[in-house]
C-alpha cells in the first residue's frame, strides 16, 4: 500500500518485521528491516528503486493496486544489489516497452550480472546528468561509488528537496510510522550505527570525502529517503552530520573486551581487566563479550565506538580459538583506525595465542600495545599483576 510521503512521492516498498538476517547470514537483524521503494507522480512518473526479489510478486501487485503500471515512464535503479533490484524481473515485463531504467554504468554490469542480459532500456547517468521529470521539477543524479558498492547511486528530486540516498543514511530497522521523528529513538541511532559500523566503515574515508561533495553541491535537503528503514524528514542533515563524525575514525570513551574461552581461565582474565579498567578511569565506558557467544554484528558495533579494545583467547594447538581467528578477520575488513589494541589469554604448556593476537591485530590495523597478559593454567591473583599496566596503555 502507498504511504504519502511529500508533495507527490509515495513509499511503495516492503516493511520486512519478519526478516532475521542480513547478506546470507553475514548481518544480524533484530529489529526487522525494509526496502524502500518510492513513487513520483509528477508530469512524469518515476519509480526510484524496487524491493528484494522474494518480495517481487507481492511488490508488482501492490504497486498495480496504485498505479496503471504502464504510465511509468521511467525506473530509477539507484544500486543493483537484489535487495533493490531483485524486482525489476517481474515488473519490466508489465512496463511499457523499452521503459528506461537510469542507473550507473557500474549498475548495468551488476544487474545484467545478477539477472542477465534482458535487453532492458539501460540509460547510464553519471554524477551532476539531470532528468526533466515535468511540473518544473527534475531528478539530479550523484554517484556514490563503493558507497557501498561499485555502482551505488544517490537521486535528488528538486522542487520537493528530496535526496533518495539508497543504503547510505539507512538501517535495518522496521519504522510502520516510517519517518525518523516517528521513530523508536533509541533503536533508530542504535541501528542507523550498527549499519555504518558493519556495511560502510570499510568505506568510511570515501564517505567523508563524498560527504563533502554533496554539501559542495549546496542541495536544499528537505528530506532524506533511504532504501532501509525511517525516512529522515525531521532535520534530514542530522544523519549526514552524524555521517560526517562516524567516518572519521570514530570513537567514544569506551573500551571493548572481546574473548573467547576453554576453561573459564581467559573469561577470567577478561573480567580482571574490566574491573581494572573501571578502577583506574571511572568514566570509561567498559563492555565484554564472548566471542562464541556473542553476536559478531553487534560486537563490531560497540569495537566501532571503542577507542581500544583487548581480546583474548587461550592457546590451542600452537594458536588461537578459531572463533576467536574468524572475529579478527571480521574486525579486519571492516578496516577500523585510530584504535588501540591489547591481548591476553591463558595456556598450559606452549602458550602461543597473546603472540598470534598481537599479529593479527596489528594485521587489522590496530596500534598493538606491547603489555600483554599471559597465564599459565588457572589464573590466581599473582597472574594478574600485568594487568594495571596493560590497562593504563589502553586507557
Ligand atoms: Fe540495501 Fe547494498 O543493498
Amino acid at each position: 500500500m502507498r504511504r504519502h510521503i511529500k508533495g507527490n512521492v509515495s513509499w511503495v516498498g516492503y516493511i520486512d518485521w519478519e526478516l532475521e538476517s542480513f547478506h546470507g547470514d553475514d548481518y544480524s537483524i533484530y529489529n526487522g528491516s525494509s526496502q524502500n521503494a518510492y513513487l513520483i507522480e509528477e508530469g512524469k512518473t518515476v519509480l526510484v528503486d524496487t524491493v528484494w526479489t522474494p518480495h517481487r510478486f507481492e511488490f508488482v501487485e501492490n504497486l498495480r493496486k496504485e498505479i496503471d503500471l504502464s504510465r511509468i515512464d521511467y525506473v530509477i535503479a539507484n544500486h543493483g544489489e537484489c535487495d533493490h533490484s531483485g524486482s525489476l524481473t517481474s515488473l519490466m515485463a508489465e512496463l511499457k516497452p523499452g521503459t528506461p531504467i537510469y542507473c550507473t554504468a557500474n549498475a548495468v554490469k551488476s544487474i545484467e550480472g545478477q539477472y542477465g542480459k534482458q535487453g532492458w532500456n539501460f540509460q547510464v547517468v553519471k554524477t551532476g546528468d539531470e532528468l526533466d521529470i515535468g511540473n518544473g521539477k527534475k531528478l539530479i543524479f550523484v554517484e556514490m561509488r563503493m558507497l557501498h558498492w561499485p555502482d551505488s547511486m544517490a537521486t535528488f528530486m528538486t522542487g520537493d528537496n528530496i535526496l533518495f540516498s539508497n543504503d547510505a543514511f539507512g538501517q535495518h530497522f522496521a519504522v510502520e510510522e516510517l519517518f525518523n521523528d516517528r521513530a523508536d529513538q533509541c533503536l533508530l541511532w542504535k541501528e542507523a550505527m550498527k549499519y555504518f559500523a558493519n556495511i560502510l566503515n570499510p568505506f568510511a574515508a570515501l564517505c567523508a570525502k563524498k560527504i563533502d561533495e554533496i554539501k559542495a553541491l549546496n542541495l536544499p535537503i528537505e528530506m532524506i529517503a533511504p532504501s532501509h528503514g525511517a525516512i529522515w524528514r525531521d532535520n534530514p542533515m542530522q544523519i549526514v552530520e552524524k555521517y560526517a563524525e562516524w567516518s572519521k575514525a570514530y570513537q567514544e570513551n569506551q573500551i571493548t573486551i572481546a574473548y573467547d574461552t576453554m576453561w573459564e581461565g581467559t573469561a577470567k582474565i577478561a573480567h580482571r581487566i574490566a574491573e581494572e579498567i573501571a578502577a583506574q578511569s571511572p568514566d570509561t565506558v567498559v563492555k565484554v563479550f564472548n566471542i562464541a557467544k556473542s553476536d559478531k554484528n553487534e560486537v563490531m558495533t560497540e569495537v566501532f565506538k571503542s577507542k581500544a579494545i583487548a581480546v583474548g583467547s587461550p592457546t590451542i594447538v600452537n594458536s588461537i580459538l578459531a572463533g576467536v581467528a574468524g572475529w579478527l578477520e571480521f574486525a579486519k575488513q571492516l578496516k577500523f583506525k585510530g584504535k588501540r589494541a591489547a591481548a591476553f589469554g591463558c595456556y598450559g604448556w606452549s602458550g602461543e595465542s597473546v603472540k598470534v593476537l598481537k599479529e593479527k591485530l596489528a594485521d587489522a590495523g590496530f596500534a598493538v600495545v606491547e603489555e600483554n597478559v599471559r597465564c599459565m593454567w588457572t589464573p590466581e591473583e599473582a597472574d594478574f599483576a600485568d594487568v594495571p599496566a596493560m590497562v593504563e596503555k589502553l586507557l
